[in-house]
């Protein structure tokens, strides 16, 4: 039998929602930035460190033998849930950054050569720009940027529109961290392999709020933090294609992904551990396993479903505030409600609206590129997560209310 979602089951998994900021009941619309954690999270990181915690992959001993273990069951775990035909297709970084850091320092340093093409949005955030900035400085490839249009949607069109014989690599968000807009990726990738490219979606906020199948995506590699997974920081995931990622190069080197070490010179391990050097985060990883399972228990496509009338519910709310201008009003978004108040700047709307209770961001979310083709220097950023309820934007709507009064409006 299919269990229906029960926000208040759900949200009493939550323990941060017993608190009080400024003496007012917490109302946290700062997911997209960081998800807060279901107590199961939060026992499964105490009980590794308290009794279940040693290095791995190392040990002959039981509690190593246990860790190993556990850490490994994650990756068979992240690899069903995003429906990997093979674990060993599951990379633990330490988040998207770091995926991202890996997929340009390895495959794009063997791949690239001066003259080719990098195709990103301008929509993306600086984790999904900077690396391939540094990729382009090492080889001399260049960045080409696909526009998105008024409302933040994304048109396929400009994209074919700009890929030439030289592009080599397609970058994009699943879902923008500002717009909300989810990007077509299973078109995007079968245009990228139609031009013998590659395609790469950053999914950190897509993975959170929507069912993944990357076999169905059919890319080639999808990369996402923990954290915004309700899991902790420190730990994220690389998937790539196994043949891909059989021809890439290390990209750390260190203990746990060698094979046999001269003093000048080494074979490396297989993948996954190819790419894991180190001693990785392993308690947070096994958390991390704590995180998929709430979220499977729960469903991602009910977790979908609830997310969407909220994120409708939550723009109706807010378009009654006056001087409210939405920022991304794509039919098809997910997560995020970005906005401008002609009274007031973002910074002094997040720092008024603490006061009540309410936590948002402002500022220009790691993306100032999309800010400078939007003409803005910043927003206000609502995110929702699977403990959100709509009562959270009737107070946000009255805060912001109470904003523009303070502002004269
Ligand atoms: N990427 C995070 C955000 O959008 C930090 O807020």
């Amino acid at each position: 039998m299919t269990k229906e979602f029960n926000s208040e089951q759900i949200r009493a998994k939550f323990p941060f929602l017993s608190r009080e900021v400024n003496e007012k009941p917490i109302i946290y619309l700062d997911s997209a930035a960081s998800s807060q954690k279901p107590q199961q999270v939060l026992d499964k990181l105490l009980s590794t460190y308290s009794h279940g915690y040693a290095n791995i992959h190392r040990g002959l001993h039981t509690l190593s033998e246990e860790a190993t273990n556990a850490y490994e069951e994650v990756r068979f775990k992240i690899a069903r849930f995003i429906n990997a035909s093979s674990k060993d297709e599951v990379i633990f970084t330490s988040g998207a950054t770091m995926s991202l850091n890996l997929i340009a320092n390895s495959y794009g340093l063997q791949n690239l050569k001066s003259g080719d093409e990098i195709l990103i949005t301008v929509a993306e955030h600086h984790a999904n720009i900077i690396p391939w900035q540094m990729l382009c400085q090492k080889t001399g490839a260049k960045i080409v940027a696909v526009p998105v249009d008024n409302d933040g949607c994304f048109n396929t069109k400009e994209l074919k529109d700009r890929v030439t014989k030289n592009t080599k690599i397609i970058s994009v968000p699943h879902v923008s961290n500002v717009l909300g807009t989810i990007f077509p990726v299973k078109e995007i990738s079968a245009i990228a392999h139609e031009n013998n490219a590659i395609c790469v979606v950053d999914g950190c906020q897509g993975v959170i709020h929507m069912p993944v199948d990357i076999q169905d995506i059919d890319c080639d590699f999808y990369v996402f933090s923990g954290h915004k997974l309700y899991g902790p920081s420190g730990i994220g995931v690389c998937w790539g294609k196994a043949e891909i990622l059989a021809d890439m190069p290390p990209f750390l080197g260190g203990g746990d992904m060698i094979d046999d070490v001269e003093i000048e010179s080494a074979t490396y391990s297989q993948p996954p551990s190819r790419f894991e050097a180190g001693t990785p985060p392993i308690a947070e990883c096994i958390a991390l396993g704590a995180a998929v399972d709430f979220v499977t228990d729960i469903g991602m496509d009910k977790i979908a479903s609830h997310e969407k009338s909220l994120l409708l519910y939550g723009h109706q709310r807010l378009a009654s505030v006056r001087g409210l201008s939405f920022v991304g009003t794509s039919p098809n978004k997910s997560g995020v409600i970005s906005f401008t108040l002609d009274a007031a700047h973002p910074h002094d709307i997040s720092t008024l609206i603490d006061q009540d209770g309410i936590a948002i961001r402002a500022g220009h979310h790691c993306a100032q590129p999309l800010m400078k083709f939007l003409n803005l220097s910043s927003t206000a950023r609502a995110s929702i997560a699977v403990y959100s309820e709509p009562e959270d934007f009737d107070a946000l709507a009255i805060s912001l209310e109470k904003v523009n009064r303070i502002f004269g409006a």
